[in-house]
């Protein structure tokens, strides 16, 4: 066991001092279009689950590769900072929770983002749709850092039709473009407008000049549960009215992804792009969403909170070009951080400049099928949250395991805390399904699994396996001692929106 911990040291100390060397390529630098869907459930997809169809998104996944091993973070803040600085939560302040619109925090400046260092590369850079990295000053703002357009809301999250956001149970609206806010799109569906916008910069662009690179961060299908009728027709025979409205909305991202990859096609873009879908986290069940047969959901530590929808699509991974991949499923780990120095390395980018990455190039895991150079994944630490039970006494020494944390190395993840609620919820599809039993005490905090074994996370080996649970824990330890400390200010009054034209904006 040493001998593997000493092994996993030295991957851990590969991971982060991260050095990279760049390809010069000598074809056009291939277009990035990156589109990112809100509270996504792992069932939700066509290809996962039978209850929603989503022919567009099948068809793109099949003339791709699917990523079957593919992780995200609980909550939305922490996946969108983790995608844009290729950073780990521990690195950038951002482990508790997610951004509140009225907090005074974000996603700091000590580290460029995707786009800044795609732009430097040479793309135009463009955004459409939510930012919630923060926004209090100016300078966190998306044109600010690296996107040469932007239109969309700045929060966690909005109104479909409104686009509104409360603040102290008063709504206000959160729909911008460069130029300000966007006061007469009252009434028109978010997931609609973001597409069409995302159409115009496409049919906008000129491939001669720049290559390009889009992210489309999707509304849909976040609660509120709102959706035009058009959409949620094909979904009567569903009773529960929470999942058929979600279903519908999950049609609507459908329809866009598909108007959106027409445009594409349409102006010849399509050949020469490497298109990303992703979620930004598990399914929430209170609002429709379904993750089963993963454990748990939306914030939890359980696969179901993170083990995400992903695929990589466009002419540069179809038959013609990557016929050795195009049409399979990539079970190699990969993580949402991932795409940060994969990103780079396709626009023959240098790394110069960030601060260690938590991130690995995974282009040749995903075009030629190579292994994963990923053996470690941090999901994260956060010891601001509430603890759960009484520290360990055999692992005291170690670590605290009343401590929120999880960590995956190679086969095994390792949760410590507050997991939070670990049901498995089967689809509301009039089925009937055997689910296993939970009889773990409300104050257990220490769970081992072997997740390529058991996916589903029904057999914890905790007591089986102490000396796996002792090298992860020190693992946790290790890396616990590379944080900064988490930033989680209090809600700043001068954030609201009265006090500024009644619109969510920078106010510091
Ligand atoms: C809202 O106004 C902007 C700026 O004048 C314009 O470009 C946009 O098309 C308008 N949107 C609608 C739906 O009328
Ligand atoms: C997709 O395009 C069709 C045809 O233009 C349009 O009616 C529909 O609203 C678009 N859907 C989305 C989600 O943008
Ligand atoms: C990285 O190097 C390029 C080319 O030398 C330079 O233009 C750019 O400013 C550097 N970026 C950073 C973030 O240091
Ligand atoms: C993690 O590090 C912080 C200091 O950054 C420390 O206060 C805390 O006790 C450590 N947690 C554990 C469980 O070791
Ligand atoms: C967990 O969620 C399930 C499904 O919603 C619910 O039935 C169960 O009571 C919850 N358990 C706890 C401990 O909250
Ligand atoms: C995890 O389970 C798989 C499938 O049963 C097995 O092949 C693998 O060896 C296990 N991993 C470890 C580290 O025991």
């Amino acid at each position: 066991m040493e001998r593997v911990f000493v092994n996993y040291l030295v991957l851990f100390a590969a991971l982060i001092s991260a050095s990279f060397s760049a390809t010069v390529q000598s074809t056009p630098k291939p277009n990035i279009v990156f589109v990112l869907a809100d509270d996504y459930g792992y069932n939700d997809i066509g290809y996962h689950g039978d209850q929603i169809k989503t022919p567009v998104l099948d068809r793109l996944a099949a003339s791709g590769v699917k990523l079957e091993n593919y992780y995200v973070q609980p909550i939305c803040s922490p996946t969108r900072s983790q995608l844009l600085s290729g950073r780990y939560q521990i690195h950038t302040g951002l482990q508790h929770g997610i951004i509140g619109n009225s907090q005074a925090n974000a996603l700091p400046l000590d580290s460029p983002t995707i786009a800044d260092k795609l732009k430097e590369s040479g793309y135009a850079t463009h955004m459409a749709g939510k930012w919630h990295v923060g926004f209090y000053k100016e300078e966190f703002m998306p044109h600010n850092r690296g996107f040469d357009t932007y239109y969309g809301y700045l929060g966690g999250h909005d109104t479909y039709y409104t686009h509104m956001i409360n603040y102290k149970s008063k709504p206000y609206l959160d729909w911008r473009d460069e130029t300000g806010p966007v006061f007469n799109e009252s009434g028109l569906y978010s997931a609609q407008l973001l597409t069409n916008r995302a159409i115009r910069v496409i049919k906008g662009h000129n491939p001669d000049k720049h290559p390009l690179f889009l992210y489309l961060a999707y509304q849909s299908v976040h609660s509120p549960l709102q959706v035009p009728e058009r959409y949620e027709k094909q979904y009567k025979h569903i009773k529960d009215e929470h999942r058929r409205l979600y279903a519908g909305m999950v049609a609507a991202l459908d329809e866009g992804v598909g108007n959106l990859t027409a445009a594409l096609k349409d102006t010849g873009l399509w050949d020469n792009t490497v298109f990303i879908f992703s979620t930004d986290n598990g399914g929430t069940v209170l609002y429709g969403g379904n993750n089963y047969p993963l454990r748990g959901w939306k914030g939890s530590l359980w696969e179901g909170g993170m083990h995400g929808v992903g695929f990589v699509a466009g002419g540069l991974v179809d038959k013609r070009s990557a016929p050795a991949v195009a049409g399979t499923v990539n079970r190699e780990l990969i993580h949402v951080s991932d795409w940060f120095p994969t990103l780079v390395r396709l626009a023959g980018g240098s790394l110069n400049g960030t601060k260690d990455l938590d991130g690995f190039d995974q282009w040749d895991t995903i075009i030629k099928g190579n292994k994963s150079p990923r053996k470690v994944m941090l999901h994260n630490i956060d010891i601001l949250y509430r603890r759960r039970g009484k520290p360990l006494e055999k692992y005291v020494h170690i670590w605290d395991t009343s401590v929120r944390a999880a960590l995956r190395m190679g086969d095994y993840k390792i949760i410590t805390g507050e997991a939070k609620n670990g049901s498995w919820v089967p689809p509301p599809d009039g089925r009937h399904y055997d689910l296993p039993v939970i009889k773990d005490d409300p104050n257990k905090n220490l769970w081992l699994f072997n997740i390529t074994g058991d996916p589903y996370e029904h057999h914890d080996l905790s007591n089986k396996e102490p000396e796996v649970v002792e090298v992860m824990l020190r693992m946790l330890k290790a890396m616990n001692e590379t944080a900064v400390p988490p930033r989680f200010p209090p809600s700043d009054p001068q954030s609201n929106p009265a006090l500024h034209g009644g619109v969510w904006g920078p106010w510091q």
